[in-house]
């Protein structure tokens, strides 16, 4: 009875604008959004008791995914232990890295081919036989939450698999499931699609139709062909769609993470991406969550620029993702190791630092995906850095080809014409690991560990949540073996998905080695953020001048606190020339500093925190 009451009074507080945005969205479509309701409710009635008492607790507890104890790490489950079982037997090595929330790759069932990694899904509501079953799925979620770690998933909705039933039967010829997608008989309308839709894989899958031979059709691939685009104008694929969200919710997923998303609607003459309907269909998706199970986030997949990312937060009334990535700040890290340069990055994180404080950005050094060099152009002009010859000079940089450069990175959708790439490789691999270990060269190796280090320490010094890649707190080099395999040989980014090497995790308690080194200082770094109310999302932040082009200094400040984090990009020892007057300590040397003329070794980094005059 109390569960009945506890729905509709959610219920209640969204039902209106739910209704009203989905009335809008589908016209006529009350029939279709009442049964949704009844959908919902029936979600909510399955939801074991478990998951209703987190729902109940993070609902007084609104901010529970701000705190800075927060550490992220992603992995893929055959890569890390085989299976989900296998990743319930090492949560203890989990544990150990300070992970409190662990992103699992996509395991919901995909073709043994053609699978994207797993973000071409057959059926959302079956694991991938070779990784386990939903029971698992649910039998380790339970387990993380009883270690207080939570678990995020990706929930692909822009497209199926051409596998998946639906696409089947719509192969078939069933109209039905054909009004699921977008089928053309011709190329006609595809052919205007094509004038304003920018490409997403112009190398790997140019266009974005592909042919059926059997059906003599057209079909909407904005990915890969395999991956066949839903079409979010027919309520049934909502309907549907969200159905198999809530179910793995009720699994025990505890973050969604909302697969390119802003490419879940299309319109003739536009260019397909962040149309105002995705944000309809977003806000709907959030009171959804939020009436059926509260106790989880939306982390929406956002790959453009800062003005195209923000607006996925919603607004404070009407809310929409919880969290995105700082996609930006990624890409800015890395054109700041190739060059040195620390001014891009500061301009990048003085718009970040002036950004809302409630936002959350999910922050990380490289994810599964290749990092695309989505920079400020417009600003680096200022600087005399164009965009072709820049881009240029990046893929040069990072594949080692730049002269005096360790780093072994792969590009990935390289176009010669335009001279665009795309960038793969492990964090230790692009901050030159590999190549020091190929050319045996001692100062090589000791300069890649400690801008290794350095990129995780300005990483942990965002605000927001800091998501590691599992395999970069043991500093795994690039894996090749993809290109054996045919299944993936055309597919660079599986240079950095590579399996974990257990072996080496297994050296980090051996001192000296780069393992215990790079594993052990992450380890700290976590530590120390998790004591200290200034890495507190609430805390002021800014950028100050250092005097030097290769040398970044942000400022943290929290109720009388103040940390001066201070990252030397370049390979030489330097001088921060901040005045930020007090004494300070440094609390990775551990020693006593003045915040002015700070001695910065080869890649160093300091987190300076002022001494509390007494
Ligand atoms: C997302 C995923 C990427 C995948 C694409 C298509 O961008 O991160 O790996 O290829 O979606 O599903």
């Amino acid at each position: 009875m109390e569960r009945e009451t506890v729905f509709k009074r959610r219920l209640a507080r969204h039902y209106d604008e739910l209704k009203w945005l989905y009335c809008e969205l589908y016209e006529g479509g009350i029939g279709m959004f009442e049964e949704l309701v009844k959908a919902m409710e029936q979600r909510s009635r399955e939801r074991d008791r478990k998951l209703k008492r987190l729902d109940k607790k993070r609902e007084e507890d609104l901010d529970w995914y701000k705190r800075n104890d927060m550490v992220g790490m992603m992995m893929y489950t055959d890569a890390f232990a085989g299976t989900l079982k296998g990743v319930k037997e090492k949560l203890d090595y989990i544990e150990e890295c300070g992970v409190r929330c662990l992103h699992l790759m996509p395991l919901l069932d995909s073709p043994a081919v053609n699978n994207d990694g797993g973000y071409a899904v057959s059926d959302f509501t079956k694991v991938k036989e070779s990784l386990g079953t939903m029971e698992d799925l649910k039998d380790l979620a339970e387990e993380c939450h009883r270690r207080t770690i939570s678990v995020c998933l990706d929930f692909v909705m822009n497209h199926t698999s051409e596998e998946h039933e639906w696409a089947r039967r719509a192969r078939a010829g069933e109209k039905e499931y054909q009004d699921r997608y977008f089928f053309f008989d011709n190329y006609d309308i595809p052919a205007q699609y094509e004038k304003t839709c920018p490409q997403v894989f112009p190398t790997t899958a140019p266009g974005n139709f592909t042919w059926l031979e059997d059906a003599k059709k057209y079909v909407m691939t904005t990915f890969y062909p395999y991956q066949w685009d839903l079409n979010y104008r027919n309520p049934v694929v909502f309907n549907t769609m969200v159905d198999c969200l809530l179910n793995l919710a009720n699994q025990g997923i505890d973050v969604i993470r909302v697969d390119a998303v802003p490419y879940i609607w299309k319109e003739l003459g536009t260019s397909c991406r962040n149309l105002p309907q995705v944000h309809t269909l977003v806000r709907m998706i959030r009171m959804i969550c939020e009436i059926v199970c509260p106790a989880v986030l939306l982390l929406g997949e956002v790959v453009m620029e800062p003005a195209k990312v923000v607006p996925y937060f919603g607004t404070v009334e009407k809310p929409e993702c919880h969290m995105l990535y700082n996609v930006t700040t990624m890409a800015s890290i890395w054109h700041t190791v190739a060059t040195g340069k620390v001014s891009l990055l500061k301009h990048q994180m003085d718009v970040i630092n002036g950004l809302p404080r409630e936002y959350v950005f999910l922050n990380y050094l490289r994810c599964h995906d290749d990092i695309g060099w989505g920079l400020e152009y417009d600003w680096l002009r200022k600087e005399n850095m164009e965009e072709v010859p820049h881009k240029r000079f990046l893929s040069d940089y990072f594949t080692g080809k730049w002269p005096g450069s360790m780093a072994r990175g792969e590009l990935y959708n390289d176009d010669p014409s335009s001279g665009d790439a795309r960038l793969c490789g492990t964090t230790a691999s692009l901050c030159g690991l590999e190549g020091a270990l190929e050319t045996g060269n001692q100062e090589a190796e000791e300069k890649a560990v400690a801008c290794d280090q350095m990129l995780h320490a300005f990483m942990m010094t965002l605000s927001g949540i800091p998501m590691l890649y599992s395999g970069d707190e043991i500093g795994q080099l690039n894996d090749y073996s993809y290109r054996n395999d045919p299944a993936k040989a055309a597919d660079s980014r599986y240079v950095h998905r590579g399996k974990f090497h257990w072996e080496m995790a297994a050296k980090r308690t051996e001192k000296g080695t780069v393992q215990q080194r790079l594993f052990s200082g992450i380890r700290r770094l976590e530590e120390i953020r998790k004591k200290l109310p200034v890495f507190l999302n609430a805390a002021a932040v800014r950028t100050a001048d250092t005097g030097d082009p290769a040398v970044l200094c942000l400022i943290r400040e929290l109720d009388g606190e103040k940390l001066a984090a201070i990252f030397n990009f370049s390979g030489e020892e330097k001088t921060a020339y901040i005045n930020e007057p007090g004494t300070y300590r440094d609390l990775l040397s551990e020693e006593d500093l003045e915040g002015v003329n700070v001695p910065m070794g080869p890649y160093g980094a300091r987190w300076m925190l002022l001494k509390q005059q007494i």
